[in-house]
């Protein structure tokens, strides 16, 4: 029986160069790439004044430019072969503005972007074989926005890792090209496509969406 085989490399997905050189030692390893998961991500939890423009930067730089370098890379083959999958780990906070995430949000906000305009352009060229999918869910328990809280723990609850990556998969495996969760943030998008922002702003107040990151305190750095 052929063995699973699993090859793994360090990349530092702020750095072009480092991507690309990742990428190269990748392909030269694994001819044929099935699936691209661009899911690395950092948050600051600073409002505007307070984070340094540098963090601001690399936020930036891992949450969303990286999408650019990864998938410039892997997608070449994909389009080739004709069968591929491109998956885009954005956030709610890429489909609405919070206080005190504004780096993150403009961040989550480009990746969600860059999907959009990725499906379009990989649909343009007839390459129905080459699918995508972006993932927006709410917060999750991973230690990422450790001490966030939630006023709605039933509508809006803060998420198990588990049952975010067995949605995922499912989402990958049936070709959906949005994934959010949990499914009340499905009416929130699309509340927010067509109510005056004044309006969508009372209902996310109503839901304490702009309190979330006041206990904010993230990973502890060493
Ligand atoms: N945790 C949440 O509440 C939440 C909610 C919505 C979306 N997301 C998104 O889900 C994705 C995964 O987040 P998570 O919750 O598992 O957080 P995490 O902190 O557990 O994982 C983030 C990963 O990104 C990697 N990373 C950070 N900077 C990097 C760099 N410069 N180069 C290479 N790798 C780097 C880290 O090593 C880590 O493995 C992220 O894109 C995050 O923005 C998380």
């Amino acid at each position: 029986m052929k063995m699973p085989f699993v090859h793994a490399y360090t990349v530092d997905l702020s750095d072009k160069k480092s991507i690309n050189a990742t990428a190269k030692k990748t392909l030269d390893d694994v001819p044929r790439i099935d699936v691209l998961i661009n899911n690395a991500g950092i948050v600051t939890g600073k409002k505007l004044f307070e984070c340094p423009d540098e963090l601001m930067e690399k936020t930036m730089a891992v949450n969303s430019t990286s999408h650019f370098f990864t998938t410039k890379n892997f997608l070449r083959s994909m389009l080739e072969k004709d069968h591929g999958h491109v998956v885009t780990i954005a956030s709610m906070a890429g489909k609405t503005g919070v206080a005190g995430l504004v780096d993150y949000c403009a961040s989550k906000h480009a990746a969600v972007g860059f999907h959009e305009s990725l499906t379009s352009e990989i649909r343009h060229q007839q390459k129905n074989g080459v699918r995508t999918t972006c993932v927006c869910p709410f917060y999750i328990d991973t230690g990422m926005f450790d001490g966030v809280t939630t006023k709605s723990p039933l509508l809006l609850p803060i998420l198990k890792p588990e049952y975010v990556v067995e949605c995922i998969m499912e989402a990958i495996l049936t070709d959906r090209e949005y994934l959010i969760l949990p499914r009340f943030c499905y009416f929130a998008v699309f509340a927010h496509s067509f109510l005056p922002s004044c309006v969508f702003s009372l209902i996310s107040e109503f839901y304490g969406i702009d309190a979330t990151m006041e206990s904010f305190v993230g990973r502890e750095r060493a």
